[in-house]
């Protein structure tokens, strides 16, 4: 039989869950996710294993549960995987986890220390998860890093990250608030949303060749203005 202090709780308790419940429920209407980060990670890394040949470098900028996915695929088609985070803590239980055989290499540290030394060994990057600290700026810097190595074929996924003008999304799209608005100017950059994958992201595919400026940010005109630039034009 329970206490009355038990049934107090339980009621007060069961109130608040409901309160809880109904506000959740108009927060979150028609903001449901629909896919939560590794499986959209497991998508376009497949999706970029049947598109571009084998990929040789995956990148993960903020380690946890997506590593795994991550592990699964460069194990699966023999590429090196490289996670970033500052937590050491969290490296040590992710590796223990999901890394027996050393398939996944750790960097203990934040982004911008760690990244010049990966960047120093590897000749490009297939693959890059950004999902770091909660900075717009971090995430740009983390991005100007690594776009030399971002060839043709590449998929770069950015977490709380959204196309403007969305509104249902999950987050406050903190993360892609720089990255986005410049993969959308750039004319070879294909930049797609997923507001209710995750915690919302962006996902943009590298292209060879510069027609995919978005003409919301950047004319035909315009569409060819990194080559002018490279150019000298
Ligand atoms: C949102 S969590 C990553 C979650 C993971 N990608 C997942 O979806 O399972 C963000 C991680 O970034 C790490 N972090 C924060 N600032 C960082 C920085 N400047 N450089 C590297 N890692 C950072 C945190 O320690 C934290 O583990």
């Amino acid at each position: 039989m329970r206490t009355w202090k038990q049934t107090a709780g339980f009621l007060v308790n069961g109130v608040s869950a409901s309160v809880r419940r109904i506000s959740n429920r108009t927060r979150v209407e028609n903001r449901t996710r629909v896919e939560d980060h590794s499986a959209l990670l497991d998508r376009y890394l497949a999706r970029l294993e049947a598109s571009s040949g084998l990929p040789k470098v995956l990148l993960e900028i903020g380690a946890g549960l997506t590593t795994k996915v991550l592990a699964t695929h460069a194990r699966r088609v023999g590429a090196q995987a490289h996670s970033i985070d500052t937590n050491a803590e969290l490296i040590a239980g992710v590796d223990a986890e999901v890394n027996s055989d050393g398939v996944v290499t750790f960097h203990s540290g934040t982004s911008l220390e760690m990244l010049p030394g990966i960047l120093r060994e590897v000749e490009k990057i297939d693959f890059a998860f950004l999902d770091s600290a909660p900075s717009a700026m971090t995430t740009w810097q983390e991005f100007a890093l690594i776009e030399p190595f971002l060839k043709s074929g590449a998929i770069v996924v950015v977490d709380n990250a959204c196309l403007p003008g969305e509104v249902a999304t999950l987050s406050p799209c903190r993360k892609g608030k720089i990255v986005v608005p410049f993969l959308l100017a750039s004319s070879w950059w294909e930049v797609e949303g997923h507001p209710q994958s995750g915690d919302s992201m962006v996902v943009a595919i590298r292209h060879g060749d510069p027609h995919y400026a978005d003409t919301d940010f950047e004319g035909a005109w315009n569409d060819d203005w990194k080559k002018r630039v490279s150019d000298g034009r």
